[in-house]
């Protein structure tokens, strides 16, 4: 088959760890896909710093990297909203398909982008907007899909979880367990996106609108932060045998009366028991448990940040973005199951 040509808009934590594996396991990635997967460029801010890469790999020209020929996929890991949407509609317009890791832009943004990827039949992607290495996006989406979900609830946020379970542990002030987190390179020097809950209501944003199949933005979401949290909070709680995490809850809710829905989408600090499996999610760790009438209760659990387990999911998106071009949409194709040179266990 011919290959796949992809670009990568970003070198920071995540795109670096994305050209990295796409470099380093290009065969492993080229048996899965059914044909090689070619990086052919990666758009910079600036060029002329040594990062690794060859240089003729590097553009400060991302509008014109996205519409090449040889590129058949755009992998977009910028973040914020501009450039990062007009890049993604133009690469969607030329029938380009994209992934992106981007919260912010999808949580106001998906039904533009959504309908451009339709309208051009290109894949738009985005496991790794929300809780990074964690698969939700794609059990929501497909696994979910024939079923009818009622609730999703997460701790979605890695930084706020750590600065809480430091709180927690080790008594300390909001102040001191912010400065510990900054220091450990979790928190940002401006915390504000995390501390206020806003990637959180943008993530909330994001995993309501594919659970009840509506559409969500981040004003839609009720929002509180962790700033007021204090450590006598902490004391409360474990008064009733509880502890504190910044929850994203999303509830598919039914006025009795009326027997009208409507969705509550909400991040705050919420007292939850020790016993339920959220309370022992700690550290920088994320989890979504979701609610379903057929499924019942299930419960995702891992890395929600960092350059690589985000890296993990932009590339599960990539392989299945690359697999729809080898194979038109219609599966992984042989291939994906049987390329790799390794004997079963018991063969000779
Ligand atoms: N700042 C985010 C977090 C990064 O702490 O979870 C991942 O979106």
């Amino acid at each position: 088959n011919r290959p796949i040509g992809v670009a990568v808009l970003g070198l920071g934590n995540v795109g670096s760890e994305v050209v990295r594996i796409l470099l380093e396991h290009a065969d492993e990635l080229h048996a899965r896909v059914g044909a090689p997967v070619v990086l052919r460029g990666v758009a910079v801010r600036r060029t002329g710093v040594e990062r690794g890469i060859a240089a003729d790999l590097l553009t400060t020209d991302a509008a014109a990297l996205v519409v090449r020929d040889d590129v058949d996929i755009v992998v977009e890991v910028i973040g914020g909203i501009e450039p990062p949407r007009a890049l993604i509609l133009s690469a969607l317009n030329a029938g380009k398909s994209v992934v992106t890791a981007n919260k912010a832009l999808l949580a106001d943004y998906t039904g533009e982008l959504a309908e451009a990827a339709e309208r051009n039949r290109a894949d738009l992607y985005f496991e790794a907007s929300v809780a990074g290495a964690i698969p939700v996006i794609r059990p929501l989406m497909q696994s979910l899909a024939g079923d009818r979900v009622n609730r999703v609830v997460g701790i979605v946020n890695g930084t706020t979880n750590f600065i809480l379970s430091a709180m927690e542990e080790t008594d300390a002030d909001y102040q001191v367990a912010l400065s510990q987190a900054q220091q450990l390179g979790y928190a940002e020097a401006d915390p504000t996106a995390d501390v206020e809950g806003y990637d959180a209501a943008a993530k909330a944003a994001i995993l309501a609108s594919l659970a009840f199949h509506t559409r969500v933005t981040a004003a839609d979401v009720y929002r509180e932060g962790i700033t007021g949290v204090s450590a006598e909070d902490f004391e409360t709680a474990a008064a009733f045998d509880c502890t504190v995490k910044l929850l994203a809850m999303c509830e598919r809710l039914v006025d009795p009366a009326s027997g009208n829905e409507r969705i509550s989408v909400r991040v705050y600090p919420a007292l939850i028991p020790r016993k339920h499996p959220l309370a022992a999610v700690s550290g920088a760790f994320n989890a979504v448990v979701v609610e379903a009438e057929a499924a019942g209760r299930l419960m995702f659990y891992g890395q929600g940040a960092g350059g690589a387990p985000t890296a993990s999911a932009v590339l599960g998106d990539l392989v299945m973005a690359a697999r729809n071009k080898v194979y038109e949409g219609r599966g992984p194709g042989e291939s994906a199951y049987a390329q790799l040179p390794i004997a079963p266990i018991g063969d000779t």
